[in-house]
């Protein structure tokens, strides 16, 4: 269930019976030579789609730009600073808490923004702490980044080896090719496998990674590939959510 697609009546009859909601966080940047610019949004969206139907839970709009500064020497990346993810973050729970939103389960679907978003959940729960009066009703909040699952982790090994790689993997550049295959494309890469070194601003980066991926070899990517990473990504943390959204 979309919450964009409710009206405010259903969401307070939501309300009565569940306190949890989903929200995907991606990011909009490169991803390779074949790897459409979205694919973090894209997959982080699709999966929380999946868990939300299983569920029955409410899924919130997906935050679809995130902390991306070390790719933006690569055209169509577009990043948000640290300050401003962690910004949007606090307004959108809080918006949500408002109105008796109390578990917030946060899909993720780009390794850059773990260390924000855990350091913007910190934010708001020091808010609460620190608040006049206190002792509001408990906020939780979790983040699960969709490709970590043990499903998703096996079957990328299964598939893919060492050549998964950690940026444009196979695996998610899969998971778009599954859901727009009017969008695939075709691209000559040489072999990245092996290559991971840490990098700094967003000029380090195009100078390790010239054509934008790490370690990985997305042209192993198919949609039937991703047909099989997203069922498996649902079920995993469709169950994970259940458990959240109801334990006391
Ligand atoms: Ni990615």
């Amino acid at each position: 269930m979309l919450l964009q697609l409710q009206t405010w009546q259903e969401v307070e009859a939501y309300l009565k019976t569940a306190k949890g909601v989903i929200v995907p966080i991606g990011s909009t940047e490169q991803h390779g030579p074949n790897g459409l610019i979205g694919t973090d949004a894209i997959c982080a969206e699709l999966v929380a789609k999946g868990v939300g139907d299983a569920a029955g839970a409410l899924v919130g709009p997906t935050i679809n730009v995130g902390n991306a500064q070390h790719h933006l020497a690569f055209c169509g990346t577009i990043a948000l600073r640290p300050s401003t993810l962690m910004a949007v973050i606090a307004d959108y729970v809080q918006s949500l808490a408002r109105n008796g939103f109390e578990r917030f389960f946060f899909i993720n679907g780009h390794g850059g923004n773990i260390a924000t978003v855990g350091a913007a959940f910190q934010e708001i729960h020091a808010a609460r702490s620190f608040a006049p009066g206190g002792n509001a009703a408990g906020l939780r909040l979790r983040l699960k980044n969709w490709w970590e699952t043990p499903g998703v982790q096996k079957l990328s090994k299964e598939l893919f080896g060492n050549r998964e790689g950690s940026h444009a993997t196979p695996s998610e550049v899969s998971v778009t090719q599954f859901a727009f295959p009017d969008a695939i494309k075709k691209a000559a890469m040489g072999d990245a496998a092996g290559s991971q070194r840490a990098f700094g601003d967003a000029e380090d980066y195009r100078r390790l990674y010239p054509d934008g991926r790490i370690g990985s070899d997305p042209s192993l990517a198919s949609p039937e590939h991703g047909r099989r990473f997203l069922e498996t990504a649902v079920t995993d943390i469709a169950e994970e959510y259940r458990k959240f959204a109801t334990q006391a």
